[in-house]
């Protein structure tokens, strides 16, 4: 028997409260506790009756799942090699991000190869379904389709299911369990759903796929406790400017994380980009100020792109610093070491930086190429075409070492750059007919711009 108690549940972090109140303790959230039904167990737990569970040995060979690769190479490698038999990922990404166009092709792929495919939405109709699928060109798959929201229905469809499918939903926010008296997309909904169709897929062994929506900070809707039922985390991002979609493993138990996809979302659904270096470089100007190459490193990829930045006088008390695609507390940073180690003159100025391409960048080596676009726009000297930058910057103004140069280097080589600027310690494999400037500390970068390198 199990008894029903009111609760106030934080749809943010998912602490329960006794009584209701405008914060969250937890989270210091304000205005995110919701009234919810929660079912508590009655007598102690001790008294119930358990059964005896089966050990295994890790020498096993039953134990490695096959894996299930989509054609699709970028989301193989995203995933660490394909699909693992009885996992669950959970892909999360900004509404009219292309989350429902790239999950249908991906099943219009393993389709023609032969895999069941059950795709599931409580967001669109069948039509709307339709209407896509023939925009991307798989109308004539055996997908299996259905357009319900009850999760109670699914789990028994699924769980019925004997062999391993590829099963999505779409998107869990949506899906109810009519036992539960809450409305769909609060946390217990979410969180029983998501745990409901979690064990129907795995007594098949089947490939679950559950898309989720993202609240304005861009975590995934519901409980973080989703994040920790799943086995990987992607999310799927980009700019709804540019035509180009990212396609990144936040958690991943089977592969590495911060392993990028790139994709081109086009009037006929996704397409991969084999090589993002080129597309990102492509609209580069020659001869312009306040533009540098990072060399940098998205997973196991190393992947080129270009870092603008635009200094000049502010007419602001606070001049302004307008990011996009970099981290505003590592801009503020690196202009503090600039101001004070290398007399970079910034407090009065305005500073915009863009990641061009729509990429966002999340690594510490890209504090070179920022503080080389910085300084090159600050003095309106261009710095040479074929010059990469990697490195970070410390606080005392010395430039560091970041893992995998060579990596980094072999790509600059392969787009034919011949000038590359890093930190003094990096030990790399010196390639013929390349330059290396090894920098101690950030003014050496200044003294070498000005020497118009
Ligand atoms: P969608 O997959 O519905 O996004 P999500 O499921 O993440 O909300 O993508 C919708 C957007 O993609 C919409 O703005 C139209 C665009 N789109 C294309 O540009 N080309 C296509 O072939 C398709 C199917 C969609
Ligand atoms: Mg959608």
């Amino acid at each position: 028997m199990s008894k029903l108690n009111k609760q106030y549940i934080c749809q943010i972090c998912g602490t329960l409260h006794s009584k209701w109140s405008g914060k969250c303790e937890n989270c210091n959230e304000w205005n995110s506790l919701l009234e919810e039904n929660v079912s508590k167990p009655s007598g102690p737990l001790s008294k119930s009756s358990g059964h005896k569970i089966k050990f295994e040995y890790l020498k096993n060979d039953t134990l490695e799942y096959p894996r299930l690769k989509t054609n699709f190479n970028e989301i193989d490698r995203v995933m660490g090699g394909g699909f693992v038999s009885g996992s669950v990922t959970l892909i999360g990404g900004d509404p009219g991000i292309g989350k429902s166009t790239l999950l249908l092709q991906l099943v219009g792929n393993l389709s023609k190869m032969n895999e069941q495919c059950i795709y599931v939405s409580g967001e669109e109709s069948l039509s709307q379904i339709k209407m896509r699928a023939d925009r991307l060109g798989i109308k004539d798959s055996n997908i299996q389709f259905a357009s319900v929201t009850n999760a109670s229905d699914i789990a028994t469809t699924i769980g019925s299911i004997k062999t391993r499918s590829v099963l999505i939903i779409d998107s869990i926010q949506t899906m109810y369990l009519p036992q539960i008296d809450s409305s769909p997309g609060t946390v217990t909904q979410v969180r029983a759903c998501a745990h409901e169709l979690i064990i129907a897929a795995k007594k098949s062994n089947s490939i679950l796929v559950l898309i989720g929506h993202v609240t304005k900070d861009g975590s995934i809707a519901g409980p973080r406790v989703l994040e920790h039922m799943v086995d990987t985390v992607l999310y799927f991002e980009g700019d709804n400017n540019f035509q180009y979609r990212v396609l990144r493993s936040m958690k991943n138990r089977f592969g590495p994380t911060n392993e990028i996809g790139v994709f081109e979302m086009l009037n006929v659904g996704l397409k991969e980009i084999m090589n993002p270096s080129k597309l990102f470089l492509s609209d580069r100007q020659k001869n312009v100020s306040g533009s540098a190459i990072f060399a940098g490193l998205e997973g196991t990829r190393p992947i080129l792109i270009e870092v603008q930045a635009l200094v000049m006088p502010s007419s602001l008390a606070s001049p302004r610093r307008t990011i996009v695609g970099w981290d505003t507390a590592r801009l503020s940073m690196i202009s503090a070491v600039l101001e004070s180690r290398c007399k970079i003159h910034l407090s009065n100025m305005d500073i915009f930086l863009n990641i061009a391409g729509g990429i966002k960048i999340f690594e510490p080596a890209a504090d070179l190429a920022v503080a080389a676009a910085i300084i090159s726009s600050v003095k309106d000297v261009p710095i040479s075409f074929s010059t990469v930058f990697f490195g970070e910057v410390g606080l005392s103004g010395e430039i560091r070492k970041v893992n995998q140069a060579e990596l980094r280097i072999k790509e600059a080589t392969k787009l034919g750059f011949d000038n590359i600027i890093l930190p003094s310690k990096q030990k790399v494999i010196i390639e013929k007919n390349m330059n290396y400037n090894n920098l101690t500390l950030l003014s050496d970068l200044v003294d070498l711009i000005t020497k118009n390198i």
